[in-house]
């Protein structure tokens, strides 16, 4: 009571594109009458019931919801075993102060006295700290609802934050070995049972290095890989973790700026063929992502300012500046904006696609490079043609001045034809995805080739 439950949860609701259910508002529409009155005439243990059977037909509905459930409905062992069966929970962390100047003056049955309302808080304590994941903003509780943890020191938490008891795989790149495979070593402990190093950066993303890595794992289905490093490290083991006896559970835990604000979050996985980027892969939700923004310490300035260009695209399809934030908050803000859209459409079947703003391009490049054009430079020069096209200017200047891309050193007509080929192109011409303006994206906007064509020449050298 008094937590926020009211104010955080429709907006959740709105953001993961879940209808939002309040059981007590279940129980005045049932009742015909409010919480209070019926405290009044009917005393706690009838509220308790209708409380109790208003939250297990929510539970049974099985639609996809947020669902606030009132501050006491935790009492009922019935809910509590409804919830755990269906749910997730989250409890949302507040102070008995906190609290209490929220509801003093709401005249709710359970808030008449200051003491009171603080030892019911007490009594109730243990009931919430149940709960899957405790959060204390709308990005926590989008984030504990896609499994990520983006906090300080979580390398070293590794351990208690694999699921289950089986075995641990580790899948790193030599460097990220090298600088964090003792620490992660330490952290798994007796659960680890292999490390694999594949090689650093794109050059992973290989059909032999998917092959090489299935036969060198020899987790059963009860194991779990662990992928540390950045994006081509998690998206070949993500891969063979979606592939391998045909499916086994992977946890992402990237060391880039890149992979925080973007290549862990949302389950997609893949390798390249050298006809494109990307063309073989697999949906596989990361059972959990481990996000500690204090490895991004070791990272190199050009690695830094790869990331930051996913960072610009987060933060043009947000509408909000949020290069400007402190990293750890940039990371934060960026996996929250992810997870929101890939829970809101985890297979990519409709608004994910906006989070390729700038990749036709990018992958076109890439892929015309022999994929030796690091990606996050190909999407700060994608990001320039897409505002571009867009006709947002001014925006393509902001981007220019931010991230300085320098031009590519591509073949032109090898990279059209990539582009061409690449998947979100077909027959009516590329379908790009364009931004009304920051915050407002449009996707799969038909495009004149010709326009196209001279916004991704305007990249190339
Ligand atoms: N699956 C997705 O949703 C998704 C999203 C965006 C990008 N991606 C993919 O991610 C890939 C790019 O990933 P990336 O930019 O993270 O690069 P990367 O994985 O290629 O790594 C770049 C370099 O950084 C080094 N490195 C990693 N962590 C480090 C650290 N903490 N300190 C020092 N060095 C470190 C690596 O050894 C490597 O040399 C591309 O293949 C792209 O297609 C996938």
């Amino acid at each position: 009571m008094g937590a926020g439950k009211s104010t955080l949860g429709p907006t959740l609701a709105e953001r993961l594109g879940r209808p939002f259910v309040s059981t007590d508002e279940v129980v005045e529409e049932r009742a015909g009458s409010s919480v209070a009155e019926l405290f009044a005439r009917q005393g706690e243990p009838a509220f308790r019931e209708l409380e109790e059977r208003a939250a297990l037909d929510v539970l049974a509905r099985r639609t996809l919801s947020v669902i606030e459930l009132g501050g006491g409905g935790l009492l009922s062992a019935a809910t509590r075993a409804g919830l755990e069966e269906s749910a997730f929970t989250l409890h949302l962390e507040t102070t008995p102060e906190e609290a209490w100047d929220r509801v003093a003056a709401s005249g709710r049955p359970l808030a008449r006295d200051p003491e009171d309302f603080r030892a019911l808080f007490e009594e109730r304590r243990a009931l919430y700290e149940a709960a899957n994941a405790s959060v204390c903003d709308l990005d926590g509780a989008v984030l504990a609802a896609a499994g990520v943890d983006v906090s300080a020191g979580t390398l070293d938490r590794l351990g208690e934050l694999v699921p289950g008891m089986g075995t641990v795989e580790l899948i790193a790149d030599a460097l990220v070995e090298s600088l964090y495979g003792q620490r992660v070593r330490v952290a798994l402990g007796t659960r680890l049972a292999g490390f694999h190093v594949v090689p650093a950066g794109e050059r992973a993303k290989t059909a032999s290095e998917a092959e090489r890595l299935w036969s060198a794992l020899r987790a059963g289905r009860s194991g779990t890989i662990v992928a540390v490093g950045g994006g081509s490290t998690l998206d070949v083991a993500g891969f063979v973790a979606a592939t391998y006896l045909r499916g086994v559970p992977w946890i992402s835990v990237p060391t880039t700026l890149l992979a925080q604000v973007d290549a862990a979050i949302g389950g997609k996985t893949a390798i390249d063929l050298p006809e494109g980027k990307n063309v073989v892969g697999a949906f596989h939700w990361p059972a959990r992502s481990v996000i500690d923004p204090e490895v991004l310490a070791t990272l190199s300035a050009a690695e830094v300012k790869n990331g930051r260009a996913e960072v610009v695209k987060t933060g043009l399809l947000a509408g909000e500046r949020l290069w400007e934030l402190e990293t750890s908050q940039q990371v934060r803000c960026c996996a929250a904006f992810k997870s929101a859209i890939c829970l809101r459409d985890p297979h990519d079947r409709g608004g994910r696609a906006q989070l390729n703003l700038g990749h036709t391009f990018a992958h076109a490049l890439e892929t015309a490079s022999g994929f030796s054009l690091a990606h996050g430079h190909a999407v700060a020069l994608g990001l320039l043609a897409a505002l571009r096209v867009s006709g947002l200017e001014s925006d393509a200047r902001m981007v220019q001045e931010i991230l300085r891309p320098p031009l590519a050193k591509v073949d032109r007509d090898g990279a059209w034809a990539a582009l061409a080929r690449d998947k979100k192109a077909d027959e009516g011409g590329p379908r790009l995805i364009l931004l009304d303006a920051p915050g407002k994206p449009r996707v799969g906007v038909a495009v004149e080739p010709r326009i196209v064509r001279a916004a991704l020449d305007s990249l190339i050298a």
